[in-house]
């Protein structure tokens, strides 16, 4: 079993047992297209409202699913904890410390991997940790990528570049990287939405394992409500946009560690997967009779 490497960065492992997420308010609005051309064209249009007054506490060590329709704000909320966008109104904190932009705290797995293609693994890897703790020796920020190389599985593929990979192993490279420097928080918005439902089943069985690990809080974005069953200790339901909110939050009580295999053996099992199947549906549905009931420009 591998230990994560604590010690070397003292400053995140501090805090990691103090990691508690306060989302208070937060508020985002797209400010709609008033330039001349729109104008001109008619095609100036109204500020979007995408989410409004969002308040969640995540307790430190939790695993949080975020579950609702398609574009009801979900990426943008975690965009916005992982500060790589700021909230229109309302504020994140961590710790009691409000987030003023991207930080070592937090690390984020990408849908799309978004790895350096000039990179191998290994780099790609070190790369984060030398971002990270720039005055740790390069042998030691190798060794620690190899490590993690070994935990998401992808020994052997070190000296690979990113188009030598197929998706699940670049997704593995996202995790390894996110991982690697410590972060209090992992933010992953619908890691496995693109790989095959085998791969799919795989790499969630590995975010399970690694997780009975390593205990980091882990907010995940998904469309499966079988994965969030899997993984989370909570999950947060979220209303169809514009104005989206958080229309109830579950608690999965399934014991640790879980097997995909049992987990339909839990008495509450599919009264809460009834529960995310009722809720998903009505959103979506209201979500079509609105695009359907909208008036056709002519
Ligand atoms: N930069 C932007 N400018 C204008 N509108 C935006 C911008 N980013 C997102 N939106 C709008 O905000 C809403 C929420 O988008 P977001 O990507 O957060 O949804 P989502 O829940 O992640 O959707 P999906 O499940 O399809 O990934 C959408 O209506 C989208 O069009
Ligand atoms: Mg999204």
């Amino acid at each position: 079993m591998i230990t994560p490497p604590h010690t070397v960065f003292s400053e995140a492992a501090a805090m990691t047992s103090s990691a508690h997420l306060s989302i208070h308010n937060v508020s985002k609005v797209f400010p709609g297209k008033r330039d001349w051309f729109s104008r001109i064209t008619h095609r100036a249009s109204i500020d979007y409202i995408a989410l409004d007054q969002i308040n969640l506490d995540i307790e430190p060590n939790t695993f949080v699913s975020i579950i609702g329709p398609s574009g009801c704000g979900k990426s943008t909320l975690l965009n916005i904890i992982a500060g790589l966008s700021q909230p229109t109104t309302g504020a994140v904190t961590i710790a009691g410390l409000p987030i003023a932009g991207p930080g070592s705290d937090r690390g984020v797995v990408f849908q799309n991997y978004a790895l350096m293609p000039w990179m191998t693994v290994l780099e790609n890897i070190r790369f984060a940790i030398e971002t990270v703790n720039p005055k740790l020796a390069v042998s030691r920020q190798k060794a620690i990528a190899q490590e993690y190389i070994e935990l998401v599985g992808l020994q052997g593929a070190e000296r690979k570049h990113p188009h030598e990979l197929s998706g699940g192993m670049k997704q593995r490279v996202g995790i390894a990287r996110a991982l690697a420097t410590n972060p209090q928080i992992l933010l992953m918005d619908e890691p496995f939405g693109a790989l095959d439902a085998l791969t799919r089943g795989f790499l969630q069985d590995e975010v399970e394992r690694i997780w009975e690990q390593q205990r980091k809080t882990v907010i995940l974005i998904t469309h499966s409500i079988e994965e969030a069953l899997l993984l989370s200790d909570k999950i947060v339901m979220m209303t169809r946009g514009p104005e989206a909110n958080i229309a109830r939050i579950l608690d999965v009580p399934f014991p640790r560690p879980r097997h995909r295999e049992t987990l339909d053996q839990h008495p509450a099992y599919h009264e809460l997967k009834a529960e995310m199947e009722a809720h998903l549906s009505q959103e979506t549905r209201a979500v079509e009779e609105s695009r359907i009931r909208r008036p056709v420009k002519a």
